[in-house]
Protein backbone atom coordinates (compact mmCIF):
# COMPACT_ATOMS: atom_id res chain seq x y z
CA UNK A 1 0.00 0.00 0.00
CA UNK A 2 1.16 3.59 -0.70
CA UNK A 3 2.57 5.84 2.27
CA UNK A 4 -0.70 7.70 2.82
CA UNK A 5 1.03 9.73 6.04
CA UNK A 6 4.26 11.48 3.39
CA UNK A 7 3.15 15.14 2.03
CA UNK A 8 4.39 17.00 -0.70
CA UNK A 9 8.31 16.33 -0.95
CA UNK A 10 11.18 18.20 -1.49
CA UNK A 11 15.16 17.02 -2.78
CA UNK A 12 17.99 18.46 -2.15
CA UNK A 13 21.59 17.58 -3.77
CA UNK A 14 24.36 18.14 -0.97
CA UNK A 15 27.92 18.35 -3.63
CA UNK A 16 30.42 18.69 -0.81
CA UNK A 17 34.25 18.19 -0.75
CA UNK A 18 33.97 14.76 0.10
CA UNK A 19 30.87 13.38 -0.89
CA UNK A 20 27.46 14.20 -2.83
CA UNK A 21 24.19 13.39 -1.29
CA UNK A 22 20.69 13.90 -2.07
CA UNK A 23 17.90 13.30 0.23
CA UNK A 24 14.24 13.93 0.05
CA UNK A 25 12.61 15.59 3.39
CA UNK A 26 9.04 15.86 4.33
CA UNK A 27 7.59 20.02 3.37
CA UNK A 28 5.38 19.47 6.30
CA UNK A 29 7.26 18.13 9.17
CA UNK A 30 10.75 18.30 7.76
CA UNK A 31 11.30 14.63 8.25
CA UNK A 32 14.21 13.06 6.22
CA UNK A 33 12.68 10.37 4.22
CA UNK A 34 15.56 8.83 2.37
CA UNK A 35 19.36 9.56 1.20
CA UNK A 36 21.50 8.12 -0.87
CA UNK A 37 25.89 9.13 -0.54
CA UNK A 38 28.52 8.94 -2.56
CA UNK A 39 32.38 9.39 -1.63
CA UNK A 40 34.07 12.00 -4.04
CA UNK A 41 37.28 11.13 -5.41
CA UNK A 42 39.82 13.96 -4.77
CA UNK A 43 43.03 14.55 -7.06
CA UNK A 44 46.85 15.32 -5.67
CA UNK A 45 48.75 15.78 -8.95
CA UNK A 46 51.11 17.79 -7.10
CA UNK A 47 52.32 18.61 -4.00
CA UNK A 48 49.39 21.56 -3.05
CA UNK A 49 47.45 20.89 -5.82
CA UNK A 50 43.92 19.13 -5.24
CA UNK A 51 41.75 18.56 -8.23
CA UNK A 52 37.97 16.16 -8.71
CA UNK A 53 36.66 15.17 -11.74
CA UNK A 54 33.74 17.17 -12.79
CA UNK A 55 32.45 14.49 -14.82
CA UNK A 56 32.66 12.20 -11.83
CA UNK A 57 30.98 14.74 -9.31
CA UNK A 58 27.74 15.29 -11.95
CA UNK A 59 27.39 11.19 -12.34
CA UNK A 60 27.28 11.02 -8.32
CA UNK A 61 24.75 13.78 -8.16
CA UNK A 62 22.47 11.58 -10.75
CA UNK A 63 23.40 8.11 -8.40
CA UNK A 64 22.46 9.96 -5.62
CA UNK A 65 19.09 11.16 -6.85
CA UNK A 66 18.41 7.59 -9.14
CA UNK A 67 19.47 5.72 -5.38
CA UNK A 68 17.26 7.52 -3.09
CA UNK A 69 14.20 8.04 -5.82
CA UNK A 70 14.60 3.97 -6.01
CA UNK A 71 14.18 3.63 -2.22
CA UNK A 72 11.26 6.11 -2.15
CA UNK A 73 9.66 4.08 -4.60
CA UNK A 74 10.19 0.85 -2.04
CA UNK A 75 8.47 3.01 0.49
CA UNK A 76 5.45 2.70 -1.83
CA UNK A 77 5.93 6.35 -2.15
CA UNK A 78 5.23 8.55 -5.38
CA UNK A 79 7.43 10.33 -7.49
CA UNK A 80 5.07 12.58 -8.33
CA UNK A 81 5.18 14.12 -4.78
CA UNK A 82 8.59 15.76 -5.18
CA UNK A 83 8.13 19.27 -6.06
CA UNK A 84 11.43 20.70 -6.13
CA UNK A 85 14.83 20.44 -5.50
CA UNK A 86 17.52 22.66 -3.88
CA UNK A 87 21.10 22.46 -4.58
CA UNK A 88 23.66 23.02 -2.26
CA UNK A 89 27.93 22.65 -2.40
CA UNK A 90 31.39 23.04 -1.61
CA UNK A 91 32.07 26.59 -2.68
CA UNK A 92 34.74 28.33 -5.31
CA UNK A 93 35.72 25.03 -6.44
CA UNK A 94 36.10 26.30 -10.27
CA UNK A 95 35.13 24.18 -13.20
CA UNK A 96 35.30 25.63 -17.14
CA UNK A 97 33.87 23.64 -19.49
CA UNK A 98 32.52 23.98 -22.80
CA UNK A 99 29.11 24.85 -24.01
CA UNK A 100 28.62 23.33 -27.46
CA UNK A 101 30.24 19.63 -26.30
CA UNK A 102 29.31 19.65 -22.69
CA UNK A 103 32.67 18.27 -22.02
CA UNK A 104 34.97 19.69 -18.39
CA UNK A 105 38.22 21.38 -20.11
CA UNK A 106 40.35 20.82 -17.31
CA UNK A 107 39.30 18.72 -13.60
CA UNK A 108 37.96 20.83 -10.96
CA UNK A 109 40.16 23.39 -9.38
CA UNK A 110 38.96 22.75 -5.48
CA UNK A 111 39.49 25.54 -3.03
CA UNK A 112 41.20 23.75 -1.31
CA UNK A 113 44.37 24.15 -3.71
CA UNK A 114 47.25 25.94 -3.30
CA UNK A 115 48.51 26.34 -6.59
CA UNK A 116 48.04 29.89 -7.15
CA UNK A 117 50.28 31.08 -4.54
CA UNK A 118 52.60 32.90 -6.42
CA UNK A 119 49.47 34.34 -8.53
CA UNK A 120 48.70 35.91 -5.46
CA UNK A 121 51.97 37.26 -4.31
CA UNK A 122 51.95 39.04 -7.74
CA UNK A 123 48.16 40.11 -8.16
CA UNK A 124 48.81 41.83 -4.35
CA UNK A 125 51.47 44.14 -5.68
CA UNK A 126 48.97 45.29 -7.84
CA UNK A 127 46.96 46.46 -5.06
CA UNK A 128 47.50 50.10 -3.62
CA UNK A 129 48.43 50.00 -0.15
CA UNK A 130 45.63 52.63 0.36
CA UNK A 131 43.00 51.09 -1.05
CA UNK A 132 42.06 47.42 -0.86
CA UNK A 133 39.36 47.39 -3.40
CA UNK A 134 39.04 43.92 -3.04
CA UNK A 135 38.51 43.19 0.36
CA UNK A 136 35.96 46.26 0.06
CA UNK A 137 33.99 45.03 -2.84
CA UNK A 138 34.17 41.31 -2.07
CA UNK A 139 34.69 40.97 1.75
CA UNK A 140 37.45 38.75 0.88
CA UNK A 141 41.64 38.76 1.32
CA UNK A 142 43.27 38.09 -1.97
CA UNK A 143 44.05 34.14 -1.05
CA UNK A 144 44.66 31.01 -3.11
CA UNK A 145 41.01 29.77 -1.36
CA UNK A 146 38.68 31.79 -3.96
CA UNK A 147 38.05 31.21 -7.91
CA UNK A 148 39.08 34.14 -9.32
CA UNK A 149 42.64 33.11 -9.22
CA UNK A 150 41.77 29.45 -9.73
CA UNK A 151 40.12 30.57 -13.12
CA UNK A 152 43.27 33.10 -14.29
CA UNK A 153 45.61 30.11 -13.44
CA UNK A 154 43.41 28.05 -15.82
CA UNK A 155 43.23 30.49 -18.65
CA UNK A 156 46.81 30.71 -18.08
CA UNK A 157 47.98 27.88 -18.20
CA UNK A 158 45.14 25.49 -19.79
CA UNK A 159 45.30 26.06 -23.73
CA UNK A 160 41.78 24.37 -24.29
CA UNK A 161 40.39 26.73 -22.18
CA UNK A 162 42.33 29.34 -24.06
CA UNK A 163 41.01 28.10 -27.45
CA UNK A 164 37.25 27.65 -25.81
CA UNK A 165 37.20 31.35 -24.62
CA UNK A 166 38.59 32.42 -28.30
CA UNK A 167 36.02 31.04 -29.86
CA UNK A 168 33.46 31.64 -27.14
CA UNK A 169 32.05 28.26 -25.93
CA UNK A 170 33.73 28.59 -22.41
CA UNK A 171 31.09 28.75 -19.61
CA UNK A 172 33.01 29.43 -16.18
CA UNK A 173 30.72 28.09 -13.39
CA UNK A 174 31.00 26.98 -9.28
CA UNK A 175 30.17 23.47 -9.14
CA UNK A 176 26.36 24.63 -8.70
CA UNK A 177 26.65 26.10 -11.87
CA UNK A 178 28.02 23.17 -13.38
CA UNK A 179 25.85 21.21 -11.45
CA UNK A 180 22.53 23.28 -12.56
CA UNK A 181 23.34 23.79 -16.28
CA UNK A 182 23.89 20.13 -16.62
CA UNK A 183 20.20 19.09 -14.62
CA UNK A 184 18.68 21.67 -17.10
CA UNK A 185 19.60 19.98 -20.64
CA UNK A 186 23.70 20.73 -20.58
CA UNK A 187 24.40 21.26 -24.33
CA UNK A 188 20.78 21.33 -25.25
CA UNK A 189 19.73 24.46 -23.45
CA UNK A 190 20.89 24.23 -20.06
CA UNK A 191 20.18 27.02 -18.02
CA UNK A 192 24.20 28.98 -16.82
CA UNK A 193 23.07 30.50 -13.62
CA UNK A 194 24.50 30.28 -9.89
CA UNK A 195 23.11 32.51 -7.04
CA UNK A 196 24.55 35.49 -5.19
CA UNK A 197 26.18 33.33 -2.36
CA UNK A 198 28.12 31.18 -4.54
CA UNK A 199 28.98 33.97 -6.59
CA UNK A 200 30.25 36.09 -3.62
CA UNK A 201 32.95 33.65 -3.10
CA UNK A 202 34.50 33.79 -6.40
CA UNK A 203 36.26 37.68 -5.53
CA UNK A 204 34.59 38.77 -9.24
CA UNK A 205 31.01 39.40 -7.44
CA UNK A 206 30.36 43.12 -5.65
CA UNK A 207 28.38 42.05 -2.30
CA UNK A 208 26.78 45.73 -2.33
CA UNK A 209 25.87 45.49 -6.15
CA UNK A 210 25.12 42.13 -5.99
CA UNK A 211 26.27 42.26 -9.61
CA UNK A 212 29.30 40.99 -11.31
CA UNK A 213 32.16 43.46 -10.46
CA UNK A 214 33.75 45.31 -14.37
CA UNK A 215 36.65 46.79 -11.99
CA UNK A 216 37.54 43.24 -10.59
CA UNK A 217 37.19 41.22 -13.62
CA UNK A 218 39.37 43.82 -15.33
CA UNK A 219 41.87 43.09 -12.34
CA UNK A 220 41.58 39.52 -12.65
CA UNK A 221 41.87 39.77 -16.24
CA UNK A 222 38.59 37.31 -16.41
CA UNK A 223 36.22 37.98 -19.70
CA UNK A 224 32.57 38.55 -18.71
CA UNK A 225 31.01 37.07 -21.14
CA UNK A 226 31.74 33.19 -19.41
CA UNK A 227 30.61 34.21 -15.98
CA UNK A 228 27.25 33.01 -15.37
CA UNK A 229 23.90 34.70 -14.55
CA UNK A 230 23.26 35.79 -10.69
CA UNK A 231 20.51 34.79 -9.10
CA UNK A 232 18.72 34.48 -5.48
CA UNK A 233 18.78 31.44 -3.74
CA UNK A 234 14.96 30.82 -4.15
CA UNK A 235 13.39 30.51 -7.31
CA UNK A 236 13.00 28.42 -10.39
CA UNK A 237 16.16 28.12 -12.46
CA UNK A 238 14.96 25.60 -14.82
CA UNK A 239 13.57 21.91 -14.88
CA UNK A 240 14.61 18.47 -14.44
CA UNK A 241 16.06 17.69 -18.24
CA UNK A 242 15.93 13.73 -17.30
CA UNK A 243 15.67 10.86 -14.96
CA UNK A 244 13.83 9.96 -12.04
CA UNK A 245 12.40 13.58 -11.61
CA UNK A 246 12.01 14.79 -14.85
CA UNK A 247 10.17 17.98 -14.76
CA UNK A 248 10.45 18.90 -11.38
CA UNK A 249 11.92 22.38 -10.94
CA UNK A 250 15.52 23.19 -9.62
CA UNK A 251 14.65 25.82 -7.40
CA UNK A 252 16.88 26.41 -4.71
CA UNK A 253 20.56 27.05 -5.04
CA UNK A 254 22.69 27.97 -2.09
CA UNK A 255 26.63 27.63 -1.01
CA UNK A 256 27.20 25.24 1.61
CA UNK A 257 27.24 27.46 4.54
CA UNK A 258 24.76 29.44 3.17
CA UNK A 259 22.45 26.23 3.04
CA UNK A 260 23.34 25.42 7.00
CA UNK A 261 22.48 28.75 7.80
CA UNK A 262 19.53 28.56 6.61
CA UNK A 263 18.68 25.12 7.95
CA UNK A 264 19.37 26.50 11.40
CA UNK A 265 16.76 28.99 11.30
CA UNK A 266 19.61 31.31 11.98
CA UNK A 267 17.11 34.48 10.59
CA UNK A 268 18.51 36.88 13.10
CA UNK A 269 21.01 39.28 13.33
CA UNK A 270 23.58 38.06 15.71
CA UNK A 271 22.79 34.06 14.98
CA UNK A 272 25.46 31.91 14.54
CA UNK A 273 26.02 28.47 13.40
CA UNK A 274 29.61 26.19 12.47
CA UNK A 275 29.44 23.56 10.45
CA UNK A 276 31.52 20.76 10.41
CA UNK A 277 32.59 19.33 7.18
CA UNK A 278 35.76 19.09 5.07
CA UNK A 279 36.51 21.99 6.22
CA UNK A 280 34.74 24.14 9.61
CA UNK A 281 33.09 27.24 9.18
CA UNK A 282 30.94 29.21 11.39
CA UNK A 283 28.40 31.94 9.55
CA UNK A 284 26.75 34.96 12.30
CA UNK A 285 24.04 36.50 10.26
CA UNK A 286 24.39 40.32 10.40
CA UNK A 287 21.18 41.04 8.73
CA UNK A 288 21.22 43.66 6.13
CA UNK A 289 24.56 45.19 7.35
CA UNK A 290 27.74 43.98 5.40
CA UNK A 291 30.36 43.91 8.76
CA UNK A 292 34.28 44.17 7.88
CA UNK A 293 36.16 42.05 10.17
CA UNK A 294 39.06 43.24 11.97
CA UNK A 295 39.79 39.89 12.98
CA UNK A 296 40.60 37.83 10.28
CA UNK A 297 36.95 36.74 9.45
CA UNK A 298 35.22 37.59 5.61
CA UNK A 299 32.48 39.21 4.67
CA UNK A 300 29.79 37.23 2.47
CA UNK A 301 26.58 36.90 1.61
CA UNK A 302 24.26 35.09 4.07
CA UNK A 303 21.43 34.51 1.60
CA UNK A 304 18.45 36.37 -0.23
CA UNK A 305 15.75 34.40 0.18
CA UNK A 306 13.74 35.10 -3.64
CA UNK A 307 13.90 37.55 -6.50
CA UNK A 308 12.50 40.42 -4.38
CA UNK A 309 13.78 39.46 -0.84
CA UNK A 310 16.38 41.45 1.06
CA UNK A 311 20.07 40.07 1.04
CA UNK A 312 21.23 39.23 4.04
CA UNK A 313 24.73 38.97 4.70
CA UNK A 314 27.33 37.30 7.50
CA UNK A 315 30.43 37.12 9.13
CA UNK A 316 32.43 33.83 8.14
CA UNK A 317 35.23 31.87 9.90
CA UNK A 318 36.50 29.69 7.73
CA UNK A 319 39.08 26.77 8.69
CA UNK A 320 40.08 24.65 5.69
CA UNK A 321 40.62 21.05 7.57
CA UNK A 322 38.67 19.67 10.00
CA UNK A 323 37.28 15.85 8.25
CA UNK A 324 39.42 16.35 6.32
CA UNK A 325 42.06 15.50 9.22
CA UNK A 326 40.33 12.70 9.65
CA UNK A 327 40.40 11.35 5.69
CA UNK A 328 44.03 12.35 6.55
CA UNK A 329 44.42 9.40 9.10
CA UNK A 330 42.56 7.66 7.21
CA UNK A 331 43.66 7.35 3.79
CA UNK A 332 47.05 8.89 4.77
CA UNK A 333 48.65 7.40 7.53
CA UNK A 334 45.77 4.18 7.75
CA UNK A 335 45.46 4.24 11.53
CA UNK A 336 42.05 4.26 10.97
CA UNK A 337 39.93 1.88 8.31
CA UNK A 338 36.67 4.24 8.81
CA UNK A 339 36.10 7.88 9.96
CA UNK A 340 33.85 6.70 12.68
CA UNK A 341 36.92 4.87 14.35
CA UNK A 342 38.26 7.80 15.03
CA UNK A 343 35.65 8.28 18.04
CA UNK A 344 36.44 5.05 19.15
CA UNK A 345 40.43 5.78 19.34
CA UNK A 346 40.13 9.05 21.02
CA UNK A 347 37.92 7.83 24.21
CA UNK A 348 40.32 5.18 24.85
CA UNK A 349 42.54 7.56 25.82
CA UNK A 350 40.58 10.84 26.31
CA UNK A 351 44.13 13.10 26.06
CA UNK A 352 46.33 14.01 23.75
CA UNK A 353 48.95 13.35 26.49
CA UNK A 354 50.59 17.19 25.41
CA UNK A 355 50.59 16.30 21.50
CA UNK A 356 49.35 19.03 19.58
CA UNK A 357 48.26 18.98 16.03
CA UNK A 358 48.28 22.03 13.79
CA UNK A 359 46.71 20.79 10.11
CA UNK A 360 47.64 23.55 8.11
CA UNK A 361 47.55 21.22 4.92
CA UNK A 362 46.42 24.19 2.51
CA UNK A 363 47.89 27.01 5.02
CA UNK A 364 45.82 28.41 7.40
CA UNK A 365 42.59 30.04 6.76
CA UNK A 366 40.71 32.51 9.79
CA UNK A 367 41.96 33.85 11.37
CA UNK A 368 45.46 34.01 10.21
CA UNK A 369 45.70 33.30 5.95
CA UNK A 370 48.73 32.58 6.34
CA UNK A 371 49.23 30.65 2.86
CA UNK A 372 53.03 29.64 3.91
CA UNK A 373 51.71 27.71 6.57
CA UNK A 374 52.21 23.88 6.55
CA UNK A 375 50.96 20.81 9.16
CA UNK A 376 53.06 19.89 12.07
CA UNK A 377 52.43 17.19 14.70
CA UNK A 378 54.32 18.60 17.84
CA UNK A 379 54.54 17.75 21.42
CA UNK A 380 55.58 13.82 20.69
CA UNK A 381 57.37 11.11 23.04
CA UNK A 382 57.85 7.10 22.99
CA UNK A 383 54.63 7.31 24.78
CA UNK A 384 52.81 8.86 22.55
CA UNK A 385 50.27 5.98 20.35
CA UNK A 386 47.51 6.22 17.72
CA UNK A 387 45.16 7.13 20.26
CA UNK A 388 46.55 10.11 21.36
CA UNK A 389 47.03 11.24 17.87
CA UNK A 390 43.20 10.74 17.11
CA UNK A 391 42.31 13.09 20.05
CA UNK A 392 45.01 15.50 19.20
CA UNK A 393 43.29 15.44 15.55
CA UNK A 394 39.65 15.96 17.17
CA UNK A 395 40.86 18.63 19.38
CA UNK A 396 42.55 20.90 16.56
CA UNK A 397 39.39 20.95 15.21
CA UNK A 398 38.08 22.37 18.44
CA UNK A 399 40.98 24.44 18.96
CA UNK A 400 40.39 25.87 15.73
CA UNK A 401 36.89 26.59 15.96
CA UNK A 402 37.81 28.47 19.23
CA UNK A 403 39.97 30.98 17.39
CA UNK A 404 37.77 31.33 14.72
CA UNK A 405 35.08 31.97 17.43
CA UNK A 406 36.84 33.98 19.33
CA UNK A 407 37.59 36.55 16.51
CA UNK A 408 33.83 36.31 16.06
CA UNK A 409 33.21 37.40 19.96
CA UNK A 410 35.39 40.55 19.42
CA UNK A 411 34.36 41.47 16.00
CA UNK A 412 30.43 41.75 16.96
CA UNK A 413 30.80 42.50 20.58
CA UNK A 414 28.59 40.34 22.33
CA UNK A 415 29.99 36.96 23.07
CA UNK A 416 27.91 34.09 21.91
CA UNK A 417 26.16 32.44 24.87
CA UNK A 418 26.03 28.94 22.93
CA UNK A 419 27.32 27.72 19.69
CA UNK A 420 24.25 25.64 17.29
CA UNK A 421 26.44 23.10 15.37
CA UNK A 422 25.64 20.38 12.22
CA UNK A 423 27.59 18.45 10.15
CA UNK A 424 28.80 14.86 10.00
CA UNK A 425 31.20 15.16 12.46
CA UNK A 426 29.01 16.37 14.71
CA UNK A 427 27.90 12.50 15.38
CA UNK A 428 31.38 12.30 17.01
CA UNK A 429 30.03 12.63 20.66
CA UNK A 430 33.65 13.11 21.99
CA UNK A 431 34.14 16.17 19.74
CA UNK A 432 30.82 17.37 20.77
CA UNK A 433 32.15 17.00 24.19
CA UNK A 434 35.75 18.48 23.68
CA UNK A 435 34.19 21.43 21.79
CA UNK A 436 31.99 22.80 24.86
CA UNK A 437 34.87 22.37 27.16
CA UNK A 438 36.77 24.14 24.73
CA UNK A 439 35.21 26.78 23.87
CA UNK A 440 33.62 26.91 27.49
CA UNK A 441 30.06 27.06 26.20
CA UNK A 442 27.15 24.68 25.74
CA UNK A 443 27.38 23.38 21.98
CA UNK A 444 23.38 22.37 20.50
CA UNK A 445 23.04 20.19 17.60
CA UNK A 446 20.08 19.29 16.19
CA UNK A 447 19.70 14.90 16.39
CA UNK A 448 19.29 15.19 12.57
CA UNK A 449 22.41 16.46 10.86
CA UNK A 450 21.89 16.84 7.52
CA UNK A 451 21.34 20.14 7.63
CA UNK A 452 22.81 21.97 5.06
CA UNK A 453 20.71 19.87 2.83
CA UNK A 454 17.72 20.70 4.69
CA UNK A 455 18.68 24.58 4.00
CA UNK A 456 18.73 23.73 0.53
CA UNK A 457 15.54 22.11 0.40
CA UNK A 458 13.26 25.01 2.31
CA UNK A 459 14.73 27.37 -0.09
CA UNK A 460 13.95 25.13 -3.25
CA UNK A 461 10.19 24.36 -1.42
CA UNK A 462 9.39 28.07 -0.74
CA UNK A 463 10.66 29.36 -4.09
CA UNK A 464 7.71 31.49 -5.83
CA UNK A 465 5.63 28.99 -7.97
CA UNK A 466 6.27 25.77 -6.02
CA UNK A 467 5.36 27.53 -2.84
CA UNK A 468 5.28 24.13 -0.55
CA UNK A 469 7.84 25.26 2.30
CA UNK A 470 7.15 28.09 4.64
CA UNK A 471 10.48 29.12 6.16
CA UNK A 472 8.74 29.76 9.67
CA UNK A 473 11.02 28.25 12.25
CA UNK A 474 8.27 27.25 13.96
CA UNK A 475 7.40 24.50 11.29
CA UNK A 476 10.37 23.01 12.85
CA UNK A 477 9.70 23.11 16.28
CA UNK A 478 9.58 18.88 16.64
CA UNK A 479 13.60 19.48 15.86
CA UNK A 480 14.92 17.95 18.64
CA UNK A 481 18.20 19.08 20.04
CA UNK A 482 21.38 17.33 22.03
CA UNK A 483 23.01 20.07 24.54
CA UNK A 484 26.95 19.44 25.42
CA UNK A 485 28.02 21.28 28.73
CA UNK A 486 31.52 22.33 29.55
CA UNK A 487 33.09 19.50 32.24
CA UNK A 488 36.40 20.90 32.37
CA UNK A 489 36.84 24.50 34.34
CA UNK A 490 37.67 27.68 31.98
CA UNK A 491 41.49 27.51 33.68
CA UNK A 492 42.56 24.40 32.12
CA UNK A 493 40.62 25.08 29.03
CA UNK A 494 42.94 28.31 28.75
CA UNK A 495 46.10 26.56 29.36
CA UNK A 496 45.22 23.89 26.29
CA UNK A 497 44.49 26.97 24.40
CA UNK A 498 47.70 28.59 24.94
CA UNK A 499 49.74 26.02 24.35
CA UNK A 500 47.70 25.29 20.75
CA UNK A 501 48.27 28.92 20.16
CA UNK A 502 52.26 28.45 20.72
CA UNK A 503 51.86 25.44 18.56
CA UNK A 504 50.58 27.72 15.33
CA UNK A 505 53.12 30.00 15.33
CA UNK A 506 55.51 26.89 14.97
CA UNK A 507 53.71 25.69 11.58
CA UNK A 508 53.55 29.22 10.57
CA UNK A 509 55.98 30.75 7.73
CA UNK A 510 57.29 27.17 6.99
CA UNK A 511 57.33 27.34 3.09
CA UNK A 512 59.60 30.70 2.32
O1 LIG B 1 34.29 26.95 1.25
C1 LIG B 1 34.39 25.57 1.15
C2 LIG B 1 33.17 24.91 1.72
O2 LIG B 1 32.03 25.32 1.08
C3 LIG B 1 33.37 23.41 1.70
O3 LIG B 1 32.41 22.80 2.43
O4 LIG B 1 31.18 20.91 3.35
O5 LIG B 1 32.93 20.48 1.71
O6 LIG B 1 33.50 21.27 4.03
P1 LIG B 1 32.55 21.26 2.90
Amino acid sequence: AKRTDVGLLVGAVDQGTSSTRFLVFDSKTAELLCHHQVEIKQEFPKEGWVEENPKEILLSVYECIDKACEKLQRFNVDLSNVKAIGITNQRETTVVWDRVTGEPLYNAVVWLDLRTQSTVENLSKKIPVNNNFVKTKTGLPLSTYFSAVKLRWLLDNVESVQKAVKEGRALFGTVDSWLIWNLTGGAEGGVHCTDVTNASRTMLFNIHSLKWDRELCEFFQIPMNILPNVRSCSEIYGLMKAGALEGVPISGCLGDQSAALVGQMCFQDGQAKNTYGTGCFLLCNTGRKCVFSEHGLLTTVGYKLGRNKPVCYALEGSVAIAGALVRWLRDNLGIISSSEEIEKLAREVGTSYGCYFIPAFSGLYAPYWDPSARGIICGLTQFTNKCHLAFAALEAVCFQTREILDAMNRDCGIPLSHLQVDGGMTNNKVLMQLQADILCIPVVKPTMPEITALGAAMAAGAAEGVGVWSLDPEDLSAFIEERFEPQINAEESEVRYSIWKKAVTKSMGWVT
